[in-house]
């Protein structure tokens, strides 16, 4: 019997993504000074950004623009577990290789056309000084059309959803869904720009957000939103910019789940912030 175990099941974290610059050099430098990527390395076209447990690739491109990104689970056996069970969901596989997994890894390509890959984490022998703990830990996602990312993501690859924001005629403004234990590894927002909305680094508590507030305001780097907290989620959040504006969230406290049901938020300022400012997008 061919073994298949869904995408929370074989428990996935996301892993890297992959950005495109015009200036992917000076982006680089950014990443390292400010968000603490203690190495950054040239290959071929691409700038390799590592941190603990975090890892942003920039490569030459158009401004804002994602070009992939990758989920990684602990054993080869889930990893062939998983894709047993999406191809028996006739998911069709991508020819794209993604060469920052181990071999073996496999893409997917979704209904808006973003390459998402599912492999295991190169082991690297670096030895990592910065002792903030502060994991890339969700992608966020844009799309016109939040219904089809839902039914693929859940129903096709096998993620959870935890919960949704819903317009008042009914219609998804936005979907969260996990992988893991944690509130949501990727999520999806209803909007006019297909592409990137956002990505996300967990650093655990709020003192951690107070530290690098602090660091933010030394390198003269603004918050652009926050501190607040989501309602889906329940988590602390501070927003940055970097050099071509694309958003980074810093959170704490994500929601842990366990088992729960997802629940349904109406579409308001207040399930982006109970705390007060919320940036709809749509
Ligand atoms: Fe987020």
């Amino acid at each position: 019997m061919i073994m298949k175990l869904n995408a929370l099941q074989a428990g996935f974290n996301l892993d890297h993504i992959v950005l495109e610059s015009p200036y992917p050099n000076n982006l680089a430098r950014f990443y390292k000074e400010i968000i603490m990527m203690e190495f950054v390395k040239k290959n071929k076209n691409e700038f390799i950004c590592e941190g603990k447990n975090r890892k942003i690739i920039l490569k030459k491109g158009k401004k804002n623009t994602f070009s992939y990104a990758g989920f990684s689970c602990r054993s080869k056996k889930n990893l062939d577990q998983f894709k047993n069970f999406i191809l028996s969901n006739n998911v069709k596989l991508s020819e794209f290789e993604n060469n920052h997994f181990k071999r073996g890894s496999f893409s997917i390509i979704d209904p808006d056309e973003n390459i998402i890959s599912f492999g295991i984490r190169k082991k690297n022998k670096n030895l990592y000084k910065y002792n903030l703990c502060m994991p890339l830990q969700h992608l966020t996602l844009s799309s016109k059309n939040v219904e089809k990312f839902q039914s693929f993501y859940c129903d096709l690859l096998g993620f959870k959803i935890t919960d949704k924001v819903v317009h008042k005629n009914g219609s998804l403004a936005t979907c969260f869904l996990t992988s893991n234990h944690e509130h949501h590894t990727i999520a999806c927002f209803k909007s006019d720009k297909v592409g990137i909305d956002h990505h996300s680094y967990e650093v655990g508590k709020w003192e951690n957000i107070k530290i690098l507030c602090d660091h933010f305001s030394k390198k003269n780097v603004k918050i652009i939103w926050g501190p607040g907290r989501h309602g889906p989620g329940n988590n602390l959040f501070i927003f940055i910019e970097d050099l071509d504006k694309n958003w980074l969230e810093f959170s704490a406290e994500l929601e842990i789940i366990h088992d729960r049901k997802f629940k349904e938020w109406p579409h308001s300022e207040k399930t982006l912030n109970l705390w007060g400012r919320g940036i709809l997008r749509s």
